[in-house]
């Protein structure tokens, strides 16, 4: 138990940051369905939620490196929540067999936050339940500027008290223009072609939404990674760009997609 919750701490910790602030949650969301999300799991350290991640196939889902980094070795610690829209009942609860994590990521900057896990051959395949993947982007497509893109996850709803959702939600953020964004996180180490940025006035994406999907027109067009705050009006939040070649390559030869 002290154990778990020092990981638990050690995951608040990363995902703080050097610059200390670096959370995710969905702030000022709207309530979501597993119908309209069904490639959204909960990832789950034993039985505690920590992060979101996506269902890619049937037998493989993604999430952020941050989330699963300490435990690539022990993957039997790792289960996925499926098909629920509750973050605590519902759906199936189904373990991960392996971890793989972006062989560059970094801790410290948070480039090539991304990890795939695999499960059981099939695990996805439900038609019982609300599970169904979503579709990544093409190798090194470009997401436009000012683009519309949904966030949703079962993380903390605001800054001040530490209470994540029992329903899913959901909100909707823009694509910010990459220069911009580099210049605006510049004092936190700026962003790298692996990161884009979205941000929209006080709504956002934070703590516990960590590893869940940003889906721009029903493509997977990033993972939650990292951000300053919640729903700062300065600072946008951080995604992992799957669509940058050396992510998207590395996906394509593990998982064939
Ligand atoms: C975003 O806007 C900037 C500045 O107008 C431009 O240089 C850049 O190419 C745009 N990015 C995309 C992906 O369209
Ligand atoms: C925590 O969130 C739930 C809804 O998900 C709400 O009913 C409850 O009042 C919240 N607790 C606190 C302390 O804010
Ligand atoms: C971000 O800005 C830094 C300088 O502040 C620069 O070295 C880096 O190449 C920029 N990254 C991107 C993706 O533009």
């Amino acid at each position: 138990m002290q154990k778990l919750l020092f990981f638990a701490l050690l995951i608040f910790a990363i995902s703080i940051g050097e610059n200390n602030a670096k959370k995710f949650r969905i702030v000022n969301g709207k309530n979501g369905l597993i119908e309209n999300f069904p490639f959204q799991l909960s990832l789950r350290l034993r039985t505690i939620h920590i992060c979101g991640a996506s269902v890619l196939s049937d037998s493989w889902a993604i999430t952020a490196a941050h989330c699963v980094h300490d435990v690539e070795h022990t993957p039997r610690e790792v289960t996925l929540r499926m098909g629920s829209t509750w973050r605590t009942r519902d759906g199936v609860i189904v373990p991960v067999q392996q971890i793989h994590t972006h062989p560059s990521y970094n801790a410290e900057t948070m480039n090539f936050d991304v990890s795939l896990l695999k499960v059981r051959e099939n695990t996805f395949h439900r038609p019982d339940l609300y599970v169904k993947p979503i579709k990544l982007p093409g190798l090194s497509e470009k997401i436009p500027n000012n683009s519309v893109a949904t966030v949703s996850g079962w993380g903390h709803q605001s800054s001040s008290d530490h209470n994540l959702s029992y329903q899913l939600k959901y909100t909707q953020v823009f694509t910010v223009d990459q220069v911009e964004c580099n210049n605006s996180l510049r004092i936190h180490g700026g962003v790298s072609n692996a990161m884009f940025c979205a941000a929209a006035r006080s709504t956002d994406a934070c703590q516990g939404d960590s590893g869940g999907p940003i889906q721009i027109n029903g493509i997977l067009v990033g993972v939650v990674s990292w951000g300053v705050g919640c729903a700062d009006p300065y600072y946008p939040g951080v995604y992992t760009r799957l669509a940058y070649a050396p992510i998207r390559f590395w996906i394509k030869l593990l998982t064939k997609l």
